[in-house]
């Protein structure tokens, strides 16, 4: 029976057991219940080591659509365990803190966006996959980092098209295709937070350096990186690249992965322009620790819910996001 306390915290509150190795007990509970634990890369280091399968957006909604478990426990936010809800409505999915939520998601309400929609009629709606399940059962085509492009150039030049929530992506993708999409005016408060100035002083220290940044940080940001890409995009070029530097304009937890690819590496993650930490960080990522995770599996809770009539809805454009995706070979 799940007590008012956890629904009140939402996230499982009892204590983890003393001298529990959590580590080998989440991996026992996979075992056991047939279930895989997804994580994004701005988790914990240690989140993402305990994980079967870490990715970015895209990477996880395919691994979900395909997976055999029974139950999929999704480390990272909240629209990332709704998007593994809609494509898999029969299984189990389990997110360990319902507070992860996302500032992009949250920066485009249903209604609102629903009304922006009626506005320009005609137009074909592309919402980037930050977004809630209500949002995606007003939009044509979900999109992520690492599609957004192709899914935009797969529609004729002259269509008409709405792009939402995160605005500094849309520019980005307007600007590189040639299109005039009408954007929505949402922003990352984390990927907002990097400035040119930090990132240039960090290069005066680091000459050598190559900048790495998200589509999401403000067009000026973007437009000083040496690569821009989804985050699953940055670490293959990070890897794969002669460079040995790196200032890393993204959520700080993608450096574990690349500290782990390319150990004789630097990668210097860049700071927010506000205050004097030396990483920017996403603090709903930062919320799945191993403890809730360990209590995730252990009871099962908390479960995704999804809407039914809304499932049904946001369901076409995940499909479509994956056809398209597919057919591309993304
Ligand atoms: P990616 O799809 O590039 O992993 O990005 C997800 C995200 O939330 C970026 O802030
Ligand atoms: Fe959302 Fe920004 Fe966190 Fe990504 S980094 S999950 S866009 S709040």
């Amino acid at each position: 029976m799940i007590q008012e306390e956890w629904k009140k915290n939402g996230f499982v509150t009892e204590p983890v057991p003393a001298g529990v190795d959590l580590k080998a007990e989440i991996r026992r509970m996979c075992q056991e219940k047939n279930a895989v634990i997804m994580a994004h890369y701005y988790t914990e280091g240690i989140i993402q080591d305990v994980a079967d399968f870490i990715g970015d957006s895209l990477a996880l909604a395919q691994k979900a659509a395909k997976t055999d478990a029974d139950i999929i426990v999704m480390c990272g936010v909240h629209f990332m365990g709704e998007t593994s809800k809609i494509l898999c409505p029969e299984k189990v999915v389990l997110v360990p803190d319902l507070n992860a939520s996302c500032s992009l998601a949250e920066s485009c309400p249903a209604d609102e966006f629903s009304a922006f929609v009626k506005e320009h009629p005609e137009h074909v709606v592309i919402s980037y996959v930050n977004t809630t399940a209500a949002t995606k059962a007003v939009t044509d085509v979900v999109v992520t980092s690492s599609n957004a492009r192709q899914i935009v150039e797969s529609f004729p030049k002259d269509t008409p098209m709405i792009f939402g929530p995160d605005q500094n992506l849309g520019g980005y993708i307007n600007e590189i295709t040639g299109r005039n999409m009408v954007l929505w005016n949402g922003a990352c408060h984390v990927h907002a937070k990097f400035s040119v100035e930090k990132i240039l002083q960090l290069k005066a220290e680091h000459p050598g350096a190559k900048v790495l940044a998200h589509p999401e940080c403000k067009g000026p940001v973007v437009k000083l990186a040496d690569k821009v890409g989804s985050t699953a995009a940055l670490l293959k070029y990070s890897l794969a690249d002669e460079a040995t530097e790196f200032i890393v304009a993204t959520e700080s937890g993608i450096l574990h992965e690349m500290q782990k690819g390319a150990p004789e590496k630097t990668f210097i993650p860049a700071p927010p322009e506000d205050s004097t930490c030396a990483c920017n960080e996403c603090n709903y990522m930062k919320m799945i620790t191993l403890q809730k995770l360990y209590n995730t599996l252990k009871y099962e809770w908390p479960a995704i819910e999804v809407d039914v009539e809304v499932a049904e809805k946001a369901v076409r454009p995940i499909n479509k996001m994956l056809e398209i995706s597919a057919q591309l070979g993304l």
